[in-house]
């Protein structure tokens, strides 16, 4: 079985991902990570040097190989579920499930604004006011997405190992 976890940049999807995968003994699988090993380079060099369309293309190729590996706990990259047919792709994946971890916009905007340079769609942004008036909006575009989780989950105010308990109890 595969997990997929999904959400915003900045909600906890690498940290929960490792942690579950180390308590279910599951592999882990990042979908940032695996597209920069595949690509020999950074997500930011990427953005910069080919553009987001190419990356938006290689991403999708990406997330079919990695949809296809047995027991894994694979976390997509915030942007993955949006494009193209991808979130088709993840809800009909076979003997998958999907996780949304959902953060509101003031836990986000407290997440990412010492992060943004590692992130190419915010890193522009100048002050916390225009993070949040970013985020706000981007993340009510993405919603519709997201919310096709089979699971949503509340990350705001608890801990790595509350929210690793609360998505064993919900999908086992
Ligand atoms: C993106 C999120 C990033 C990464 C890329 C684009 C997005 O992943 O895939 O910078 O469109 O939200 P994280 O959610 O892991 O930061």
């Amino acid at each position: 079985m595969n997990i997929i976890l999904i959400g915003y940049m900045g909600s906890g999807k690498s940290t929960i991902g490792k942690k579950l995968s180390q308590i279910l003994d599951f592999e882990y699988v990042d979908l940032d990570n695996y597209i920069e090993e595949k690509e020999k380079n950074t997500i930011s060099g990427i953005f910069k040097t080919k553009g987001e369309i190419y990356f938006r293309k290689i991403e999708k190729k990406y997330l079919e190989e990695v949809l296809r590996l047995p027991n894994s706990v694979i976390s997509l990259g915030g942007g993955t579920p949006c494009y193209g047919d991808n979130m088709k792709l993840i809800t009909e994946a076979e003997d998958s499930k999907s996780v949304y971890l959902k953060a509101s916009i003031p836990q986000l905007v407290m997440r990412l604004k010492d992060e943004k340079n590692k992130r190419p769609l915010i890193s522009h942004l100048k002050s916390e006011e225009q993070l949040v008036e970013f985020i706000g909006k981007h993340l009510f575009e993405r919603s519709v997405f997201y919310n096709q989780s089979n699971v949503t989950l509340s990350v705001d105010n608890k801990s790595v190992n509350s929210i690793v308990e609360e998505v064993i109890l919900q999908l086992f």
